[in-house]
Formats: structure tokens, sequence, C-alpha cells
């Protein structure tokens, strides 16, 4: 049987792939916005646990081709136990077709260039890293743990390692007042990152954490679904990528947009220029379907 702990957060993509809890929590918990790991404690799953799911999995599920490692920064697992993790997972599946799992910056920091690479070899070949803004000063006040520059430089040791990034920003996360600024100064670190994957997310306020006791005393101000949509058209007509695909279908979005870039760059920003030419008939996704 696989015993989940607590609520399990997987990315949109990984809907239909097999979910390992390999580490429980997230090591770093300090970011302002996030709830999802604050009721965990950090920890390390026992190797024996995760290769006796593994084997349930194996007996019960048919045709197993994608796992994601949970939970908030599975790669900070020592890499020694990560490895006997994915070699366990190709005897049980063989080769899958894409092993992936979240890695904070605070993770890319501790795990060295060839540990990643020595991982790549044996399957895990994508990390979803939350960048959430390429603006220092929010990223200090979102208490990221980084700034922008050593954003890129992780993000770097990732790529040299030959490991795919999938990356999220959070639209909204500069407010009003420094809502271009943080569109652009988004688009230009992940430039400099050339992520296969960028995600944007709407920063929303959640019960138990800094940033939702900031919105009770009035200290956030939320930006509407129409300068979204503004800052969205700033961030993505300022992004050169050289191939990468872009989605805004997670749940907390106003607008589910997605394409690859650049082929699709000069449509999404029509999409975009349709809906802040006539936001009265925007296909806002409603409050009631929003979610995290
Ligand atoms: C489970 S976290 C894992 C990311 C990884 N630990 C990191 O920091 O790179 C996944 C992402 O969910 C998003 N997220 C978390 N809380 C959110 C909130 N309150 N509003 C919007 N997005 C949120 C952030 O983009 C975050 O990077
Ligand atoms: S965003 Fe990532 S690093 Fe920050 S608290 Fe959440 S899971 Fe941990």
């Amino acid at each position: 049987m696989i015993r989940y702990e607590g609520t399990l957060y997987r990315p949109p993509s990984e809907a239909d792939s097999l979910i390992l809890q390999v580490t429980i929590g997230c090591s770093y918990n300090e970011c302002t916005f996030c709830a999802m790991y604050r009721e965990k404690r950090f920890r390390v799953r026992k190797f024996e646990e995760l290769r006796a799911e593994i084997a349930w999995a194996r007996e019960h599920s048919s045709g197993v081709r994608k796992v994601f490692l949970a939970d908030g920064d599975a790669l900070m697992a020592k890499s020694s136990q990560l490895a006997a993790v994915l070699d366990e997972l190709r005897a049980a599946f063989g080769p899958l077709a894409r092993v992936s799992c979240y890695a904070s910056p605070q993770s890319l920091q501790v795990r060295s260039v060839d540990e990643m690479r020595a991982l790549r070899e044996r399957g895990l070949s994508m990390y979803y890293l939350g960048i959430e803004s390429g603006r220092n000063r929010v990223l200090e006040r979102l208490k990221k743990g980084v700034d922008a520059a050593e954003m890129i430089r992780v993000a770097h040791k990732a790529h040299e390692a030959g490991v795919k990034l999938s990356t999220m920003i959070l639209l909204g996360a500069g407010g009003r007042a420094e809502s271009r600024e943080h569109a652009l100064e988004s688009a230009r670190v992940l430039n400099a990152i050339q992520p296969s994957f960028v995600s944007t997310l709407v920063m929303t306020p959640v019960e138990g954490t800094p940033l939702h006791e900031s919105a009770l005393r009035g200290e956030v101000d939320e930006l509407t679904p129409l300068e979204l949509a503004r800052e969205l058209r700033e961030f993505l007509a300022a992004l050169e990528l050289e191939g990468s695909i872009f989605r805004s279908n997670h749940a907390s979005n106003y607008l589910a947009l997605n394409g690859t870039l650049p082929k699709d760059q000069a449509t999404l920003l029509r999409a975009l220029d349709a809906v802040l030419a006539h936001p009265s008939g925007a296909p806002f996704r409603p409050e009631w379907m929003r979610g995290l």
C-alpha cells in the first residue's frame, strides 16, 4: 500500500504520474506565501518503506510511465538515497519516460553538479523550481532565501548536469506598485536560465501564512484579473526564450493559456491584447473554480 502523509501537492503536469513521497514536508518552509508544508516537520522517508511502496505500485498499477518524487524539495534527500530509489524504480518499471521532483533553490545549492548528473543518469531528468520573481525586492519580501543572481547560478548547475527545469513565476507578487518591474525582471531571469517549461501561478494569500496575515492587515494589494492579465502581457512580451513550453494552466490562474515559445509568442500576446481591449468578454476563470 502507498500511505501518503498529509496533503499531497504535485504540479498539474504530473496528474497521471505515480507519486512517491521520498521526503515529508519542506526543509526550508520559510516562504511567506506557501502553506503547503507548514504542518509537516521535514524528514527523509526510510528507504525500506519506499521500496515496499514501489513493489506495491508494480503489483497494483498497470504501465507506470512517469514518477513524481514528493514532497516540497525531495532533492534535499541524500543523493545515495535518491539513487537507490531511482534504481528500485527502474528495476520495477523498466526505463521510465520521466522521473521529476520539486527542487527548491536551497536544494540546488546543496546538491553538486556531479550528484545531479549521476541522478539524471539514473532517470531523475527534471526539476520543478519556484523562481517566483526575478526582482530582488520581491524575492526578499517573499523570503525565498536567494536573490536573482543566486537563482540563475543554481539553475545553471541543473542545466550543467543535463537536468531540465520547469519553472514557476508568481503573478501579482510585486503588488500593484511593482507589477511592471516584477514582470520585466522575472522575464530577464528566465531569459538567463532558458528553462524547458515556464508556468505562471497567481499569488494567493492562504490562511496560516505570513502573507495572509499581511493581507488581513491590508498590506497586500491583490491584483484584479485585468491587472494580472496586463502583468502577464508585460512578462510574456519580454521573454526571449529559444524553445520553452509556456503554461498558465494551474488552477490559481484567471486565464488559462499555453503555447511554445518563441513560436506562439505573438499569438499569446494577441490573445492577451484582446482580453485587455474587451475585459467584459474575457474568459476569466470564476473564483469558485480557482484553487492551489
Ligand atoms: C510546492 S512548491 C515547490 C517548489 C519548490 N519547493 C521551490 O521552492 O522551488 C510549488 C509552487 O507552488 C506555488 N505556490 C505555493 N504557494 C502558493 C500560493 N499561496 N499562491 C500561489 N502559488 C503558490 C509556488 O510557485 C511554489 O514554487
Ligand atoms: S515554496 Fe518551496 S521552498 Fe518555499 S516553503 Fe514552499 S515548498 Fe518550501
